[in-house]
């Protein structure tokens, strides 16, 4: 086995970016493009996100863009909700491209790749993160509560084939539902070229019921410790809250745990933006929110615009700090 200590690839020079007040540079932008989904999953935390119909158009984003990239913001994601349930997906997608930042990628639950994954391959996107729990029918449809798997899994396949790359499965691991199934997700994973994110359960408000997250809670830590024992290489992904990424037979398994705060806080160099377009400064603090595009939609400037991004990220603070106050 053969151990590494790499930085993330992508981690790039951070002097001519923009910082906060804890010296945090900030590299990347996380936009939910909506909350409407087409799965209902039986884990889903929404990303921090309250629900909204007010959803920002492809201009608004553009100009919200512009922004970023002027501060020196080098990497963006879109999550949702579904954002390929927005219908000018390819659109805001060209548009983003149009900006070259460093990288575009997409958090999605791949139901509608198939149909999508070419355009927005030529659009521009880079890499997706597909959240896929389950290989088989009954488990998938008990998880998502939709008759859609081989959608996703179609979806999944032509992703890879189009050449987004990467493209990682996020398999939330669930105590007697889906954790029998990590090898096959590796198999399918290896088959097709893909990584496989394995994603320790976070306890969610809007679980089914609350009890959900004690019953089903998988801990990956022993899982970890197998893998690095039958790893031809372990990577510890410095920048990413030291996430560990194993190579075994030609693929390739990350271990995602949630972190404990302050580590967390330390190396985040995240903004996020909601769906009706407002700057969440932290992903742990809800009311520190500053809305930019109801000022957009007044046609204030453009300088008048800069200054309220400025304010969202002079609002962050490490998470502790929240707790002493
Ligand atoms: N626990 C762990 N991961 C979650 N996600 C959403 N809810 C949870 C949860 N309760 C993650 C999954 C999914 C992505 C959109 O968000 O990785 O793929």
């Amino acid at each position: 086995m053969h151990n590494e200590n790499l930085e993330d690839v992508g981690t790039t020079e951070s002097r001519d970016s923009v910082k906060d007040r804890y010296n945090r540079p900030i590299l990347s932008l996380r936009i939910s493009l909506t909350n409407r989904c087409n799965l209902n999953c039986l884990y889903c935390h929404h990303d921090g996100m309250l629900p909204s119909d007010d959803e920002m158009t492809v201009d608004e984003i553009y100009k919200i863009l512009k922004i970023a990239k002027k501060l020196g913001i080098r990497k963006i994601r879109y999550s949702g909700g579904e954002p390929l349930l927005r219908m000018d997906i390819v659109q805001i997608i060209e548009k983003t491209a149009s900006l070259d930042f460093d990288d575009i990628s997409i958090t999605t639950n791949g139901i509608l790749l198939g149909k999508y994954a070419e355009d927005l391959k030529d659009a521009g996107l880079k890499r997706v993160n597909v959240s896929f729990d389950s290989l088989n029918n009954e488990v998938y449809h008990r998880i998502t509560s939709k008759n859609l798997l081989n959608y996703a899994k179609e979806g999944i396949i032509r992703a890879a084939e189009v050449g987004l790359n990467p493209v990682k499965i996020n398999m939330v691991i669930m105590n007697d539902i889906n954790n029998n199934e990590i090898k096959d997700m590796f198999e399918f994973s290896k088959e097709h070229n893909l990584v496989l994110q394995l994603i320790e359960l976070i306890k969610s408000d809007s679980c089914e019921d609350n009890t959900f997250s004690d019953e089903h809670y998988f801990p990956l830590t022993p899982l970890e410790k197998d893998l690095e024992d039958i790893a031809d290489k372990t990577q510890v992904r410095k920048f990413m809250q030291n996430r560990k990424k194993f190579f075994i037979d030609d693929g390739e398994i990350e271990i995602v745990r949630p972190v404990d705060n302050t580590n967390f806080c330390q190396n985040c160099t995240r903004l996020r933006l909601t769906p009706e377009g407002k700057l969440k400064p932290c992903l742990l603090i809800n009311d520190n929110l500053v809305d930019i595009v109801t000022p957009i939609r007044q046609g204030k400037s453009d300088i008048e615009i800069e200054k309220l991004f400025l304010d969202g990220i002079n609002k962050r603070k490490p998470f502790h700090e929240k707790v002493e106050e």
